[in-house]
């Protein structure tokens, strides 16, 4: 092992193998640390053991190759923490009742406790609401180990902001945001992830750096909505919002595009502006424009439903027993991801009118039940004809929609929301 790394985190414990703590764990694996993964699911440890890392940015002859090499190991059984220096939090922050579930966190941060000695590293790198690290991971891990956050060993939030499917900036070329609880918790970090990553920003504290994260996606939330309501207004007024939003584009400063879609989906964008939402209720606060964005976002699935029901209506035919594919049902193009995906709530509310629903995705796997529609395994063109409508959910790149909508095929882009695509027949 590469001993210059032992200063710096050379033995790391990843709680949480997922879409952020597999990627870090290969990632600090590369750079020569000692990496012990940990995750609660035995058959995530199995699958991972057999080289299935099930995620579309990893490489599993690499996964393979570490484990092999002992660099990497990977466990289900908690009694093999103690001894390690560095333990990176990584595990899911979901909703619960409409507000904030640190539950895997504290879980998590509890078995942590049982391993901690001085000089010891902890950082969280799961999303969450301003505070957190300091106002809640800090007293827990103090009083269950007796020992002093910043002071007997290094306490720190780090969020990860990866972008699963995008090869342009895999994890080590993402900046790394970093807020210790105490400066030198802040350098200790910043020195770890130094070692596989090309830049690392500190901010002053935990709660800057939560709040950076949870800001980088309500900014993205909140630019969704915007248009999605232009583009449910351009589909009445006839403008191209597709090109507008090209053009608008083209101005070199002062603007970002953004595209319109059928909702918003995947652990991060519908959830973390609810994590700052509640933590601005907490506060006595009340952030309109995000409550508004989310509001927005939400009633895109319906949008999605009354057009398909409009497009139907137009051909003759009625929503109950039209055959509706639904290609794509991840969150985003190039992903399996099916978390907080619109295409659940279309579907269920398709099948709630009557329509006979199927669908179509080749990155969800196969033993993948999505909500009892048909799942469709091999697109033929005699499977889109098949169909009354075929709706374009997600625009995996295998979806060619001149194709789909050749001849008289009725063809919705949720891209666009607007008309059905033409047939370039
Ligand atoms: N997915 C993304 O693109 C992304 C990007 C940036 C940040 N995040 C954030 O990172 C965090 C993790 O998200 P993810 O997408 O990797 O989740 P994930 O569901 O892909 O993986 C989390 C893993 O943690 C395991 N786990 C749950 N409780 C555990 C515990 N107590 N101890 C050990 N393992 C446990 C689960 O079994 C699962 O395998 C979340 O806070 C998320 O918001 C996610």
């Amino acid at each position: 092992m590469n001993t210059e790394h032992d200063a710096v985190g050379g033995k790391l414990v990843v709680l949480g193998l997922g879409y952020v703590g597999l990627p870090l764990a290969l990632a600090a694996a590369d750079a020569g640390h000692h990496v012990l993964g940990y995750d609660i699911s035995e058959s995530r440890v199995d699958d991972l053991r057999a080289g299935r890392s099930c995620l579309v940015d990893v490489d599993d002859e690499a996964l393979l190759a570490h484990l092999g090499a002992g660099t990497l190991s990977v466990t289900a059984d908690p009694s093999g923490l103690a001894g390690w220096d560095t333990y990176v939090i990584c595990v899911p922050t979901p909703l619960l009742d409409g507000g904030p579930d640190l539950s895997m966190v504290l879980a998590a941060a509890d078995l942590v406790a049982t391993c901690l000695t001085p000089g010891d590293l902890v950082i969280l790198e799961s999303t969450t609401w301003p505070g957190t690290t300091r106002d809640v991971l800090a007293p827990r891990l103090r009083e269950r180990t007796g020992l002093v956050p910043g002071e007997d060993f290094h306490l720190v939030f780090s969020p990860e902001r990866i972008d699963p499917g995008n090869q342009d900036f895999p994890l080590t070329r993402i900046p790394k945001l970093v807020g210790g609880m105490t400066r030198a918790d802040s350098e200790r970090a910043a020195a770890f992830y130094r070692t596989f990553i090309d830049t690392v920003h500190v901010v002053s504290g935990p709660s800057e750096a939560e709040m950076a994260k949870i800001l980088e996606n309500t900014f993205r939330h909140v630019n969704l909505a915007l248009v999605n309501e232009l583009a449910v207004l351009c589909r009445e007024t006839g403008v191209d919002l597709q090109e507008a939003i090209d053009a608008a584009a083209t101005k070199p400063f002062g603007f970002m595009p953004f595209y319109p879609g059928p909702g918003v989906g995947g652990h991060c964008i519908p959830v973390d502006p609810v994590y700052l939402t509640w933590h601005a209720r907490n506060a006595g606060r009340t952030l309109r424009l995000v409550e508004l964005a989310q509001q927005i976002n939400r009633d895109m699935p319906r949008h999605v439903v009354a057009r398909v029901t409009d497009v139907l209506n137009n051909a003759g035919k009625p929503v109950r027993r039209s055959r509706v594919l639904i290609l794509g049902v991840s969150y985003k193009p190039g992903v399996a991801d099916l978390r907080e995906s619109p295409a659940i709530p279309i579907a269920e509310t398709l099948g709630r009118l009557g329509a006979e629903v199927s669908w179509h995705d080749p990155f969800v796997p196969e033993d993948q039940d999505l909500f009892g529609p048909r799942r469709i395994t091999e697109l033929t063109e005699s499977v889109v004809d098949d169909h009354d409508l075929t709706l374009l959910h997600t625009a995996h790149s295998c979806y060619v929609p001149a194709d789909l909508a050749r001849g008289d095929r009725l063809l919705l882009d949720a891209r666009t929301v607007l008309d059905p695509v033409p047939s370039h027949d």
